[in-house]
């Protein structure tokens, strides 16, 4: 790229930050180790990427001081990925939403963490078991197990101090000890996750119909393991997004009858059509139930209904922080400019997806990483880590709270020009360029402020995020079919396609050859998703 293109998008960089006139802060060399104790709560994709990039991405010299920790609730690291195997019934919630048939839904190049891909002849739409191994791997790979406290449930966080100096007292459970802990650190980084507390709409008359008959059930998606569990029964799923749209198209499989209840038209979701399987009835949204029928926005009517599966998402909830009166549950309008509220979409007031603004502590106090819906989480988190690893190393790097807030503020006001509403928009990234701008524009808030070419971070003009990964987003669906192809044609044909691909530059080169396979394939015999073997194994 010309010297005057990088300048142009440099320039853009920093507008869009809104920060020009910090644009030449030198970095001050650190005076020593300095002693600081950082707190991660959750040993997830965040968590994992988050400890990785503070004591394995940055210079030894920055960090020997630190003393970083992990806790995590469960007996195991990898979150949403680590199975639950006998869920409770609810009120009871498991302690994941994984169902046995459950593969990516994106090729994994484009969900890993940089330089770390997948381990090579692994599947290129991989089983959820071979994700909850990449998460072992990169933990033996860096060596980071001794980091983890196990077992040990956070249940109260709060600062004790001043908006100027103090430290986080984090309480909680050690359920393999059944005792309680407590710890103070000086910052915390909550890498929770975010598909843990059912988001489940309130729909009119939707109990009263459950209790007229005694075989009807209504369950949202958390809860969700096989599809037998519908064999013969006549099935209604809300939502489609990821899980109501993996959960039709293993159903039909087994229901007498399947239908999807969805706010748009089936072609219109904003990232990828759900496709038209046969057998499947697409509803519009749901207005009411009577005790007999289930009642449509356009006044239709279905009657036979037996169960309903609520694939309606999760809520924003950080029970930790809230007890420790850190973080408000508001209603629908969250405005938060002092104090951290959510109102169970987003949590406000942050900078971009992370850190805290509000005023009961300082600035780099708190930060959020898993924040962002819909992202292909690994590389995300670990755009999110460097910027949290940086400006905890580096604290006069952050900006004001005003110009903070004023970032905020902007970007709001740009969705509402389009006539989105923040609030309900929460953390899904909609700026143009979306998940790589995202990504890119927190590098390069490090780069422009003196951090270009220190460990992890690319030399001035250069993106964070390389050109193949915002392109296997773009063709996620047509690589799906074309891996579904190659399935077809045999366990050799995979193999030969997999073979040699070692580096993270051939995984990537691979992802272009199968588009460019397909695309060949589907140019002379035509394709239609509605004979979509492309979402139809498992
Ligand atoms: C069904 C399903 C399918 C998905 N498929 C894909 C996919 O194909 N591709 C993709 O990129 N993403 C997918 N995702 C998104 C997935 O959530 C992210 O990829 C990512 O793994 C989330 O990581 P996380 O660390 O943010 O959160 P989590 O994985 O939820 O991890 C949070 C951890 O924090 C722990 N924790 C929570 N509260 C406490 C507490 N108080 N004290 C201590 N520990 C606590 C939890 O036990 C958990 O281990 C899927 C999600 C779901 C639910
Ligand atoms: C891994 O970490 C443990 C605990 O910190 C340490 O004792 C051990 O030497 C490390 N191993 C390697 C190979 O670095
Ligand atoms: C755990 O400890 C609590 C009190 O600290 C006690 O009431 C409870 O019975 C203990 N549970 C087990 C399984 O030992
Ligand atoms: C539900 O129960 C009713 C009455 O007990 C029965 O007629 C019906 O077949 C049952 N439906 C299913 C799907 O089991
Ligand atoms: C099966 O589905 C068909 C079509 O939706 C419906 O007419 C029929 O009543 C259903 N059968 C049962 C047993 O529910
Ligand atoms: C649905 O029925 C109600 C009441 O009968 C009517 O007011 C409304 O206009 C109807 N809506 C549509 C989309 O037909």
């Amino acid at each position: 790229m010309g010297t005057l293109a990088n300048l142009a998008l440099m320039l853009l960089g920093v507008i869009c930050l809104g920060h020009a006139a910090s644009l030449f802060h030198d970095v001050q060399e650190p005076l020593g180790a300095t002693h600081k104790r950082i707190a991660i709560i959750g040993a997830g994709t965040g968590g994992i990427a988050t400890l990785r990039t503070l004591v394995r991405v940055l210079p030894e010299e920055l960090t020997s001081g630190w003393e970083v920790v992990v806790f995590e609730q469960r007996g195991d690291i990898g979150g949403v990925w680590l199975p639950d195997l006998n869920p409770p019934r609810p009120p009871e919630l498991p302690e994941t939403p994984l169902y046995g048939h459950l593969r990516t839904n994106g090729p994994h190049p484009i969900m890993t963490m940089p330089n770390f891909p997948f381990k090579p002849y692994t599947d290129l739409f991989p089983h959820h078991s071979q994700v909850w191994q990449y998460h072992q791997d990169i933990v033996h790979h860096w060596n980071l197990s001794s980091y983890f406290h196990l077992n040990h449930e956070v249940t109260r966080t709060r600062w004790v101090g001043t908006s100027e100096a103090g430290k986080w007292r984090v309480q909680g459970r050690n359920h393999e000890q059944n005792t309680s802990f407590a710890s103070e650190f000086d910052h915390l980084i909550i890498a929770t996750g975010h598909d843990h507390y059912p988001h489940e709409p309130d729909i009119p008359g939707l109990y009263e119909w459950k209790a007229a008959a005694p075989n009807r059930t209504v369950v949202h998606s958390i809860f969700y393991r096989d599809p037998a569990d519908y064999d013969g029964k006549n099935v209604i799923v809300l939502g489609g997004s990821g899980s109501g749209r993996d959960i039709a198209r293993q159903v039909i499989k087994h229901a007498n009858s399947t239908y999807v209840s969805l706010k748009f038209e089936p072609e219109d979701h904003p990232r990828f059509p759900f496709p038209r399987l046969p057998g499947l009835i697409f509803k519009k949204q749901i207005h009411h139930f009577t005790p007999n029928e289930v009642v449509f926005v356009d006044n239709s009517t279905v009657s036979d209904v037996d169960s309903v599966v609520l694939a309606t998402g999760y809520e924003y909830r950080f029970p930790f922080l809230t007890a420790g009166g850190h973080l408000d549950i508001v209603g629908d309008e969250n405005e938060g400019e002092e104090h951290l509220t959510t109102n169970l979409r987003r949590l406000r007031p942050l900078y971009e997806h992370t850190l805290s603004l509000d005023t009961a502590y300082p600035l780099g106090a708190l930060y959020g990483v898993g924040f962002p819906t819909d992202s292909n989480s690994g590389f995300t988190d670990a755009a999110v880590a460097l910027f949290v690893a940086y400006t905890i190393a580096y604290p006069h790097l952050l900006a004001s709270r005003a110009e903070f807030l004023e970032h905020l503020r902007a970007d709001e006001a740009s969705q509402r020009a389009v006539g989105l509403d923040p609030a309900y928009v929460g953390h899904r990234l909609v700026r143009p360029g979306g998940e790589t701008a995202y990504q890119d524009g927190l590098v390069e808030y490090l780069q422009v402020r003196g951090l270009a070419g220190h460990l992890g971070v690319p030399p001035l003009g250069q993106k964070f995020t390389p050109s193949w990964r915002p392109y296997g987003v773009a063709h996620a669906a047509v690589l799906r079919r074309a891996w579904t192809r190659i399935e077809k044609w045999g366990d050799g044909e995979v193999r030969r396609w997999l073979e040699g691909v070692e580096t993270e530059e051939d995984w990537a080169n691979l992802i272009t050859r199968l588009v460019e396979l397909e695309q060949g394939i589907e140019g002379e015999e035509g394709f239609s998703d509605n004979v979509d073997d492309a979402y139809g194994y498992y």
